[in-house]
């Protein structure tokens, strides 16, 4: 038996050798689903229908509702979604998986009911010639006086300690925002998705010039003011092309680099396409055009009339140049202290001590988005080309 068996024959002996082989096979054939169950998701569902009976199917999102590419999203992506643990683990990075997800948008434009007042608008005309209307003058003056009186001795408690004043800025100068005079300037709301952008309407029609800095995945608010302010030309820049080339385009001209003062190749924190749902921001490297070249250079403006300005920390390069390097009307601003924390504190009190020295604007809407990070609206309250278009026709 003994011997018999070591010889080998038979079909008892054959019958345990197929059966080993067998074996061998089904233990290797688990061997490979299990290493591509780790890589691909079509095999993780086959197996999981039977080992993990309740991974959930992919539930879209409001941001994923329409796919433009194939999903091959880790299984990262919808570990909210999956109830029991995973047992491959996997390393969170800055990449969620996933660019930008247009929604197919086929419906109607629908245009802002204040449209078609804008669009009947007298004609402005050769503004640097108008001469704005003396009762126009006064009463500007009137709320910059009054906001003056409001907001100079605050900030003068904060002469020579710019780490205390941007530090509670927000909290001390928003009272000002209250001054019953503000109410009659008609600054009104164009919501982003995350955040709120002001705006004076213009009060005589040309065309209109928007320029967006920093477009940060999210043109809202652009494009409600492209249906509300008839004749307007957007302009925006993000280091960042895509999906901010294909948002802008839509309703203006997108231009991929970062701005700052200096013409070069810089660290810039930024946002990319694949951070999406993690809206993770990471320093790259990106091309940096010269705030002042770009504006009169590239785009040839003599004035601007809305900037919206939201660039991580870039914007600390050239506030210094706002001053009387370009007329701008009315900008909305972003200031990010926690991305400047070397001399932040310090370029901003300066930015603002010029700007209640100069008189040139007035600013409200004072508010904090982030720890370090607030919001400010400016309004040109002296060049006469921003006053007649905008207050022209004050009342
Ligand atoms: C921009 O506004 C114009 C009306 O001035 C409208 O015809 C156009 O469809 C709008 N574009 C977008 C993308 O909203």
């Amino acid at each position: 038996m003994y011997h018999y068996e070591l010889l080998g024959g038979g079909t008892e002996h054959n019958f345990r050798k197929t059966l080993f082989i067998f074996f061998l096979c089904v233990i290797g054939l688990l061997l490979v689903f299990q290493l591509t169950n780790s890589k691909e998701e079509p095999v993780s569902k086959c197996l999981g229908s039977v080992t993990v009976p309740t991974v959930a199917p992919q539930q879209s999102t409001p941001l994923e509702q329409t796919t433009s590419k194939p999903t091959v999203a880790p299984q990262t992506s919808t570990s909210q979604e999956v109830t029991t643990p995973k047992p491959t683990k996997h390393v969170w990075d800055t990449m969620d998986g996933e660019g930008y997800q247009f929604s197919e948008n086929n419906g109607p434009i629908v245009l802002d009911e204040r449209y078609e007042k804008l669009n009947n608008l007298p004609a402005c005309g050769d503004l640097a010639a108008v001469q704005v209307k003396p009762d126009v003058l006064e009463k500007v003056y009137t709320a910059r006086k009054e906001f003056l009186d409001c907001i100079n001795p605050i900030v003068a408690k904060y002469k020579g300690k710019p780490k205390e004043m941007i530090l509670d800025w927000v909290a001390q100068v928003e009272i000002c925002d209250k001054l019953p005079v503000f109410e009659s300037l008609g600054v009104v709301p164009f919501e982003n998705l995350h955040e709120t952008k002001w705006a004076v309407l213009p009060k005589c029609k040309e065309e209109n010039n928007l320029l967006t800095l920093g477009v940060g995945h999210d043109t809202i608010a652009e494009e409600k003011f492209n249906r509300t302010v008839p004749n307007t030309k957007f302009y925006g820049a993000d280091p960042i092309i895509e999906p901010n080339r294909q948002m802008y385009s839509a309703f203006g001209k997108f231009f991929p680099f970062a701005i700052g003062k200096q013409p070069g190749f810089t660290k810039f924190r930024v946002l990319p396409n694949q951070n999406q749902k993690t809206r993770a921001y990471v320093f790259q490297d990106v091309t940096t055009i010269p705030f002042l070249y770009f504006v009169k250079d590239i785009l040839k403006f003599k004035r601007i009339d809305f900037a919206w300005i939201d660039i991580e920390g870039g914007e600390f390069e050239f506030l210094d140049q706002l001053h009387n390097d370009i007329t701008i009307c009315q900008f909305n601003i972003e200031v990010h202290m926690k991305f400047r924390k070397e001399d932040g504190a310090e370029v901003f009190s300066e930015f603002i001590f010029k700007v209640l020295e100069n008189q040139k604007y007035i600013f409200m809407k004072s508010l904090y988005t982030d720890v370090g990070v607030h919001r400010m609206f400016f309004i040109n309250v002296q060049s006469p080309e921003c006053l007649a278009k905008f207050f022209g026709q004050w009342n």
